[in-house]
Formats: C-alpha cells, sequence, structure tokens
C-alpha cells in the first residue's frame, strides 16, 4: 500500500520507483474517471495556494483546474503581489500559508526556496519548476510515454539541447524507471554533473543507463523518445543569441530523426520555438505528442496533489 500523505514532491530523487509507478497508475485512473464524468472529489474542501514567481499557461491552469476538479480550490498567488515579493522571508511566508492552506505549490527560481519553504510549512509542498527541476513536467512526461508505448523500462530516451531543469528531472526520472537516457548537450551546457552520478547510480540499480555526449546523433540513435526544450530558459533571456550559436547543430529536425526509430515519439514541455530548438515538421509531425502531453498535467498533478494533501 502505497502512502505518501504529507509528503513534499520536490524531485524526483525522493520517491522510489514503486510510488512512482503508482503516481502514473493514479494519474492514468484519474484521466479514466474524467473522461467517463465519474466523480472523484478526492480533496473536497481543501485549498491549494500557488506562488508564481516566473511566467506560466500549462502549470497555472492544471493546478488551477485540477483542485477544481478534485472538488477543492486553488489560489493564484503572483509573487509580487505578495509580501514575499517585498522582502517577507521564505519561512515566515511558509508558516502564515500552513495556518490556511493544505497544500502549496510553487514556481522560483532558486531551487533552494523551494527546500527552505518545505522545511518551514507544515503542509505538503510541490515544486513547480525551478532553475534546477521540474518534477511535475518529468512525471506527466513518463506518463505519457507509458500510454503510447505501453511500457517505459528498456525504452531509449533522447534529450537533445540545454542540460537544464527539464533534463535533470528526466534524467532522474528514467534512471528510476530503468530506461535509457542519451543527453547531447554542447560543451558548457552540459547537465549538472552530481545529479549525472546521482542518476547513474539510480540507474545502476534498475537497469537502465545514462550517457551524456556532445553528439546529437549518438544520442538520437535508436531512440524510442526524443526530447528537446527551449536553448534560453526562463532567466536566461539575456543569452539568447550566443546560446543560439552554441547549439547550432542541436536543432531536432527531420535529418536528425533519420537516427531515431521509425516510431520515435517526440516531446516538449512547451513553450516551444519553433526553428530553434525544434523543427517545425518534427512538433506538428505525425510523431509529435506534446499536446497529449500538456494535458496529461493535469491528470499527472491531480494523482500527486491527491496522493499528498
Ligand atoms: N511546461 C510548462 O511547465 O509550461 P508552463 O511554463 O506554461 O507552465
Ligand atoms: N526549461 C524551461 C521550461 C519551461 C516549462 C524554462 O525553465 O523556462
Amino acid at each position: 500500500q502505497t502512502q505518501l500523505k504529507g509528503k513534499d514532491f520536490l524531485g524526483l530523487v525522493d520517491y522510489t520507483p514503486a510510488e512512482l509507478n503508482y503516481l502514473i497508475d493514479l494519474a492514468r485512473d484519474l484521466k479514466a474517471k474524467q473522461k467517463a464524468g465519474e466523480a472523484h472529489q478526492l480533496l473536497k474542501g481543501k485549498t491549494l495556494g500557488m506562488i508564481f514567481e516566473k511566467s506560466s499557461t500549462r502549470t497555472r491552469v492544471s493546478f488551477e483546474v485540477g483542485m477544481f476538479q478534485l472538488g477543492g480550490h486553488a489560489l493564484f498567488l503572483s509573487k509580487n503581489d505578495i509580501q514575499l515579493g517585498r522582502g517577507e522571508t521564505v519561512s515566515d511566508t511558509a508558516q502564515t500559508m500552513s495556518r490556511y492552506l493544505d497544500g502549496i505549490m510553487i514556481r522560483t527560481f532558486a531551487h533552494r526556496n523551494v527546500v527552505d519553504l518545505a522545511r518551514a510549512a507544515t503542509i505538503p509542498v510541490i515544486n513547480g519548476l525551478t532553475d534546477f527541476s521540474h518534477p511535475c513536467q518529468a512525471l506527466t512526461d513518463y506518463m505519457t510515454i507509458q500510454e503510447h508505448k505501453g511500457r517505459l523500462e528498456g525504452l531509449k530516451i533522447a534529450y537533445i539541447g540545454d542540460g537544464n531543469n527539464m533534463v535533470h528531472s528526466l534524467m532522474v526520472g528514467a534512471a528510476k524507471f530503468g530506461m535509457h537516457i542519451a543527453v547531447a548537450s554542447p560543451e558548457g551546457y552540459t547537465p549538472q554533473e552530481e545529479l549525472v552520478r546521482t542518476s547513474k547510480e539510480f540507474a545502476s540499480q534498475t537497469g537502465g543507463s545514462v550517457l551524456v555526449t556532445n553528439d546529437p546523433k549518438e544520442a538520437a540513435a535508436d531512440a524510442d523518445v526524443i526530447y528537446t526544450d527551449v536553448w534560453a530558459s526562463m532567466g536566461f533571456e539575456a543569452e539568447q543569441q550566443e546560446r543560439e550559436r552554441a547549439f547550432s547543430g542541436y536543432q531536432v529536425n527531420e535529418e536528425l530523426m533519420s537516427y531515431a526509430k521509425k516510431d520515435y515519439l517526440f516531446l516538449h514541455c512547451l513553450p516551444a520555438h519553433r526553428g530553434e530548438e525544434v523543427s517545425e515538421g518534427v512538433i506538428d509531425g505525425p510523431n509529435s505528442f506534446v499536446f497529449d502531453q500538456a494535458e496529461n498535467r493535469l491528470h499527472a498533478q491531480k494523482a500527486i496533489m491527491a496522493s499528498i494533501m
């Protein structure tokens, strides 16, 4: 029996493969119930606070709609509109909010903020993206892959692009699910080495593997899933031009996709920049499942909230 009540959702590192599989199963069950119009008000009368320090389309809408569908309520709290934006500490914010709410979702820059918030809060905290990781998205992505491929273990996922928050969470997830992940990034933009080591350790226990290379073709070779993300994440906009130079040759396009398996799935967390990290032909083509992914944010996060809140 998987018991997650009260647990934070800060990163996939804190969850066992069995717990992650449980969340995916629950997400698929809640998705089926939602589509069938079956009631599943697992969080009736509960409230989620959503602190945003960065922009969002999917995260904001899917968390808010998700709470509504679960019978609860969600509050949108832009950082600049609450006292946190005027210097009230993360700890005081966490302690105050814990007196009103049943859970907090936060999207912020420094990962430290999420960790500090979770430490001071007496209610579960969910990481809605930091500069370091994006675990809600990665859980959703593995749910989406499982739906389309029928399994995760043994599959190869290639991530081509920036060694950012997205690939960090994907790497940990792949390792926990016994998948083979190959990451191709230019020198200077590779994923954090410590997390690569941690992921390799997880992979050694599940039969998965983690490869980091500078060669996109090597990563894409025989891949079941191809993933990319923007070259300049939120907060890195000033580096756009130098990044465009560094990442030329790392575009996911038809030529590179000729190295992947014929029935590869293309995934992207969105928002995307067509003509930069991905060609129009790939992201709008028959192998692309990016809107299934976007939809699944709703179902995966409902599973997370229903389990921990
Ligand atoms: N993928 C994702 O988190 O999208 P938003 O930035 O729109 O929330
Ligand atoms: N890596 C991107 C993901 C957006 C959902 C960013 O941090 O901007």
